[in-house]
Formats: structure tokens, C-alpha cells, sequence
């Protein structure tokens, strides 16, 4: 009995797999690696010292789907497939609306067809309605997304609910994450944006690494102790584990629950900017910048659900999470990029 995780080469999806294969799981991958390496997947082999199937592929293509359930025996789907970028999605809503939701539909399609039916499910905290009063923010905080990204999450977490409500056999976690940040101590696998990133700890990065000059603040007048946007940063391997643990609920229930991965605390941008100086032994050099458009003052989680109905916390600190993200950083200073160009021949290793 398999796990198939959609998304597996991905940032997220690398980390997970190597807490599912080393919490004993077998699973099975299926990524069409439109945003993410073959050679990350390489990795979580050699991470882990177990083999899997992975295959390239992508969600749109359903028989190609029903395939994979066909040569696999396969009990439960992580989903974590899908496009992530708030800012290119408010440029390309269809491509967003399509690969995302489409997508969604065609695997909970082809799992009713071969009466699969528990699953996870990758969300975000972007689903709440934005708020600078109300914090931390619980599960049953007003929803709202602000953006074409985040309104496909919320989309699909209204059609997970409504296809939980038609057949109660479903088991469904919905998990919002609120800032994963930070990679797996091996320096091994890491988050690898391509072009410029748009999250600031990848930015960090690159400006301590010297391939970017500068960081730019968004905003140094929000009603916060510096001035600075608050966040709650989440160590990704504390991420990864959060699947391990809602997989296992959803293994030995039914229904649909959602739950917040976050650690409960908020740091500033400028807490962050000092703790990865620390974390780097460089100076970083920022510039205060207008606030960007659509960001909220604060966000963090009240992680409490996932604490005492899933049994997990997160357990690792800011100074790892900075220090994590350079070990990956320096071990990787151009990402997967010039090791394997060719996804198709580094699948055959
Ligand atoms: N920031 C900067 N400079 C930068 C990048 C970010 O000052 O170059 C600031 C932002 O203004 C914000 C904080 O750093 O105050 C964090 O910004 P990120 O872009 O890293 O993260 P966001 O909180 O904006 O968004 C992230 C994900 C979304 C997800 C959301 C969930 O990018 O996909 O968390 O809360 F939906």
C-alpha cells in the first residue's frame, strides 16, 4: 500500500517525502516538475536510502492518472500539485483557476473511481479573511482570499466539504500553512525559486549569498513593535511532519477537518533580516520600500487544533530555520540548476 504524493519534487513535496518514507510509508510521486527538479527527488533517495516510483506527469491528464492507480495499490493521495505564486496569479488567473482547481477534480475523480478516499490536502493561510486585529488566527476565523491563488485554495476546500458532505466514506485533512521557510538539515534538499524570489526568506538568501544586492523592506510604518510585517514562520521539516501526523487521522477517520500549520509566534521582517545576519556571519543590505499591495500588518497562527486533535507541534526555532535555509543555500548557490538540465535523463539514475 502506497501513498501517492502529487507535487513530490517540489519545496514542500521533497520534505514530506522523506518524513513519510522515514515514518515507514511507501509512496508513489507524480509531478510533472513544471516548477521543481528531478534532481530533488534524486535527493530524497539519497536522503533516505529508499527507492520509489516517481512519474512525470501532469494532473490535467486523467488516463494518465488512472494509469498510475492501475500499476500502483495505492490507499491514500498527499496533494500537494499545484501553482503557488499570489503575484502570477493575479496576471494569469486562468492558468491558476485551471491547473489548480482542474486538477483537484480530476484526482478525487479518478480516487472515487478506485474507491480511494482519504486525502490531504495542501492549503494556505492566504484563505483567511485578511485581519490585523484579530490574531492569532484560529480554523473557524472568517475566510476571504485576497487573490487568484488564494480563492483556488478556498475553492477547493469548499469542494472537498461538499464532497465529503455527498459521501461520508471520504477522509479529508486540509492543511493551511501559514510561512514554511528553512530546509532539511542535510542541506541536501531546499527551496529553489527560479528567477527572483518573491518570499522574503529566499531573498534573504540570495542577498547573503551575493547574488542579489539588496532586500527591500515592504513597509516600515504598520502598526507593529518595528514597524515591520509580522509572520509566522514555520521550520519546513515541522511542515513536513504536520502531513505525517493529518495523514494519520485521516487513515483512521472520517469526515473533514482543517487544521493550521504554524508555530504560533510572529516574527517582524527586521527580527528576520537580523536573525539570518546572525545565522550567515553577513551583513544584509536592505532598503525601506512602500508597502506591498495586499499584505496584512500580522499574521499567525493559533496552532492549537493541530496540537490536540493531531497530536503536533512544531518544534524547531528561528535560529535553525536561518541557519538551514544558508546551509541549503551555500551547499546549493545555484539551486538544482547545472547539476541534471535535463529532467528526463536525471530520472533514469
Ligand atoms: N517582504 C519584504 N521584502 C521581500 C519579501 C517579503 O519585506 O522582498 C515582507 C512582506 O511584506 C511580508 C513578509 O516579508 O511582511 C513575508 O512575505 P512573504 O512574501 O515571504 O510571505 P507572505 O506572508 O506574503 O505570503 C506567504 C506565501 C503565500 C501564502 C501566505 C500564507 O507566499 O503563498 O504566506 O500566509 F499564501
Amino acid at each position: 500500500m502506497a501513498v501517492l504524493v502529487t507535487g513530490g519534487g517540489g519545496y514542500i513535496g521533497t520534505h514530506v517525502c522523506v518524513e513519510l518514507l522515514n515514518h515507514g510509508y511507501d509512496i508513489v510521486v507524480v509531478d510533472n516538475f513544471s516548477n521543481s527538479s528531478v534532481e530533488g527527488i534524486n535527493r530524497v533517495k539519497t536522503i533516505t536510502g529508499k527507492t520509489f516510483k516517481i512519474y512525470q506527469t501532469d494532473l490535467l491528464h486523467k488516463r494518465k492518472l488512472i494509469d498510475i492507480f492501475e500499476q500502483n495499490s495505492i490507499n491514500s493521495v498527499i496533494h500537494l500539485a499545484g501553482y503557488k505564486s499570489v503575484g502570477e496569479s493575479t496576471e494569469k488567473p486562468i492558468k491558476y483557476y485551471a491547473n489548480n482547481i482542474i486538477s483537484t477534480i480530476n484526482i478525487c475523480e479518478i480516487m472515487k473511481k478506485f474507491d480511494v478516499k482519504k486525502i490531504v490536502f495542501s492549503s494556505s493561510a492566504t484563505v483567511y479573511a485578511p485581519s490585523n486585529n484579530h490574531q492569532p488566527i484560529s480554523e473557524n476565523f472568517p475566510l476571504g482570499a485576497t487573490n487568484p491563488y488564494g480563492r483556488t485554495k478556498l475553492i477547493i476546500e469548499h469542494f472537498l466539504s461538499d464532497l465529503s458532505q455527498s459521501d461520508s466514506d471520504w477522509s479529508i485533512g486540509i492543511l493551511r500553512y501559514f510561512n514554511p521557510v528553512g530546509a532539511h538539515s542535510s542541506g541536501l534538499i531546499g527551496e529553489d525559486p527560479k528567477g527572483v524570489p518573491n518570499n522574503l526568506v529566499p531573498y534573504l538568501a540570495r542577498v547573503a549569498i551575493g547574488k542579489l544586492p539588496v532586500l527591500s523592506i515592504f513597509g516600515n510604518d504598520y502598526p507593529t513593535m518595528d514597524g515591520t510585517g509580522v509572520r509566522d514562520y514555520i521550520h519546513v521539516v515541522d511542515l513536513a511532519q504536520g502531513h505525517v501526523y493529518a495523514l494519520q487521522k485521516v487513515e483512521s477517520t472520517t469526515g473533514i477537518d482543517r487544521y493550521n500549520l504554524g508555530t504560533g509566534k510572529g516574527y517582524s521582517v527586521l527580527e528576520m533580516v537580523h536573525s539570518y545576519e546572525k545565522a550567515s556571519g553577513r551583513k544584509i543590505p536592505y532598503e525601506i520600500a512602500p508597502r506591498r499591495k495586499g499584505d496584512v500588518a500580522i499574521c499567525y497562527a493559533d496552532p492549537s487544533k493541530a496540537r490536540n486533535e493531531l497530536g503536533w507541534v512544531a518544534k524547531i526555532g528561528l535560529k535553525e530555520m536561518c541557519q538551514d535555509s544558508w546551509n541549503w543555500q551555500q551547499n546549493n548557490p545555484n539551486g538544482y540548476e547545472g547539476d541534471h538540465p535535463s529532467p528526463l535523463n536525471a530520472l533514469k539514475r
